[in-house]
């Protein structure tokens, strides 16, 4: 797949099909904190089957939003990284099924675990680097992207969230009127 970013428009070539999609939602966020607090908001928005893709360098937050959507869907538990075994799973509001594929060797992994039966399930699935495989990903999802950048001399962050599919364009705009009114 091949992918370009004009400025808010992104292109995405798959199967030589064109796709354009807008980034609705971009937040800038100065701490931990707040990232965990974004995911917290997202998490309480989610309805099942939502599938969640986070794209981002090593140690850029992806665990950190991760573990605040599970806030939000009211699990408590420790969240960390499943880098070694690809999922862990939580029961919350709704099951959270937290895959890290950072590790992936074999895509047999994967049919292993019976991923289908997770992503097109009644919960919620977050992946950690979908980039490593492309090829097994839905056709309808929320694309968060998180990136680092200077803040007041801060460590921050640059999230930008992307639906593909009715279902996921929704959650964006509800996100953006939370977002608005600062609630
Ligand atoms: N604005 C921020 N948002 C999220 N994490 C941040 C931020 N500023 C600094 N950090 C730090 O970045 C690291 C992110 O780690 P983690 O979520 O495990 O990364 P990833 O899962 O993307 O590899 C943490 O150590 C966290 O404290
Ligand atoms: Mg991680």
């Amino acid at each position: 797949m091949l992918q370009i970013e004009i400025g808010d428009i992104i292109i995405n070539i798959k199967n030589n099909i064109l796709y354009m999609e807008r980034i609705m939602v971009e937040i800038l966020t100065r701490s931990e904190k707040e990232t965990e607090k974004l995911g917290e908001k997202l998490g309480k928005l989610l309805k099942p089957g939502t599938i969640i893709l986070i794209k981002g360098d090593l140690g850029v937050g992806k665990t950190v939003l991760t573990r605040g959507i599970a806030r939000g869907l009211g699990i408590d538990e420790p969240i960390t990284s499943p880098t070694f075994t690809l999922l862990h799973q939580y029961k919350g509001r709704l099951p959270l099924y937290h895959f890290d594929i950072y590790r992936i060797g074999d895509p047999e992994e994967m049919y292993d675990i019976g991923y289908e039966e997770f992503f097109y399930g009644d919960g919620v699935t977050v992946v950690e680097w979908p980039e490593k495989m492309e090829w097994l990903l839905p056709e309808e999802y929320l694309e968060i992207k998180i990136e680092r950048t200077p803040l007041d001399g801060q460590d921050g962050r640059r999230i930008s969230i992307a639906g593909k599919g009715a279902q996921y364009e929704n959650l964006e705009g509800e996100l953006a009127e939370d977002e608005d009114t600062g609630s």
